[in-house]
């Protein structure tokens, strides 16, 4: 934050600091009108980001809502990738991301020149990417998923067409294992859902064997095999609620418990243990560099702004719309 501050100082932008009374919740409410703005949160944001947002939910949701919105800036409280997917199919709205350094450990395990000469490799095969990766990712790239549509995108391929699937391994694994096909996989990874420790999870099942042990498909095929449930963020919000246990073992970013409690006040969700003694659930550290504060002076400054060159834009933008286009 401090060093955010500094350099808006040294660009001219900020001629103070934030004023100690200032409500900023309040503030931003009056920055969202002043400046029609929404705000797109993802579940793995702070709590007070989620509460202030205008459109929360998983990375399908977020990207369908960016195609949609009217408002002349998008905020986009979730990392770099997800900001820059919104600038892509909504190009002439004005982007901003309250920290530019949010990024992606999974995007950045993907880089571009090195892909591309892993697709040569395979002249044949189409590319579907997990929208958890770069721009120019997506521009070599033929149709993009997320952890909600994967299987259906999958499925929606000729079945003898061979397909390369980037740049999730643990997600690409579990969709060998969904749809039956033999994916070239990437070997790409989530810090956050890789941190799990299959052996504290079990300790802990066993601690409490009325919980039920949910988990997002990023996560490694031993803990998935272990699991109740396997789904996306908002698959996993979906089954707490019609599902019928009153406690989960949630094996994902610590953010989506907030929104699982509002959803199921009575019942009790705890964190899925990870490898490291230090910290007792797994957060994603780009995720939670956004705070209220650098949300307020985002919107107050309209910085960082999200800013794509134009040709890669329109090269990233096919495989993207092939995946709004399935519904
Ligand atoms: P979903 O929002 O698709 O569940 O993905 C989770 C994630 O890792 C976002 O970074
Ligand atoms: Fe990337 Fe994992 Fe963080 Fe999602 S949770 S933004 S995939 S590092």
């Amino acid at each position: 934050m401090k060093s955010e501050i500094q350099a808006l100082f040294s660009r001219g932008y900020l001629d103070k600091p934030i004023p100690k009374h200032l409500n900023l919740v309040d503030e931003i409410n009056k920055l969202k009108k002043e400046k029609n703005a929404v705000i797109l949160a993802h579940y793995y944001q702070v709590e007070e980001i989620q509460d202030i947002s205008d459109y929360l939910g998983d990375s399908l949701y977020l990207a369908k809502m960016a195609e949609k919105v009217s408002a002349d800036m998008i905020v986009f409280a979730g990392v770099h990738f997800m900001a820059e997917t919104a600038k892509i199919i909504n190009p002439t709205k004005k982007v901003v991301l309250p920290d530019l350094k949010a990024g992606c450990s999974l995007a950045d395990s993907c880089p571009p020149d090195q892909f591309a000469a892993f697709k040569a490799k395979h002249p044949d095969a189409i590319v579907v990417s997990y929208i958890n990766c770069s721009a120019e990712i997506k521009a070599l790239t033929d149709i993009v998923c997320t952890s909600s549509n994967a299987v259906d995108v999958i499925n929606s391929i000729p079945k003898e067409q061979s397909i390369i699937f980037a740049p999730d391994k643990n997600l690409g694994r579990y969709l060998i294992s969904q749809t039956g096909r033999d994916l070239i996989l990437w070997e790409g990874s989530c810090i956050v859902h890789e941190a799990f420790s299959f052996d504290k999870i079990v300790a802990l099942s066993r601690k409490h064997p009325e919980a039920k042990f949910i988990a997002h498909p990023e996560s490694e095929s031993q803990v998935l095999d272990f699991a109740h449930y396997i789904g996306s963020t908002s698959g996993l919000l979906q089954f707490i609620e019609s599902d019928n246990a009153e406690s989960y073992i949630v094996a994902t970013e610590a953010g989506i418990l907030h929104e699982m409690q509002k959803r199921a006040p009575h019942k009790t969700f705890i964190p899925a243990p990870v490898n490291d003694d230090t910290c007792a659930c797994s957060e994603c550290a780009f995720m939670k560099l956004n705070t209220l504060e650098k949300l307020y002076l985002c919107m107050k400054y309209e910085l960082p702004e999200i800013e794509l060159d134009e040709s890669l834009m329109n090269d990233a933008r096919a495989s993207i719309q092939r995946m709004l286009s399935l519904g």
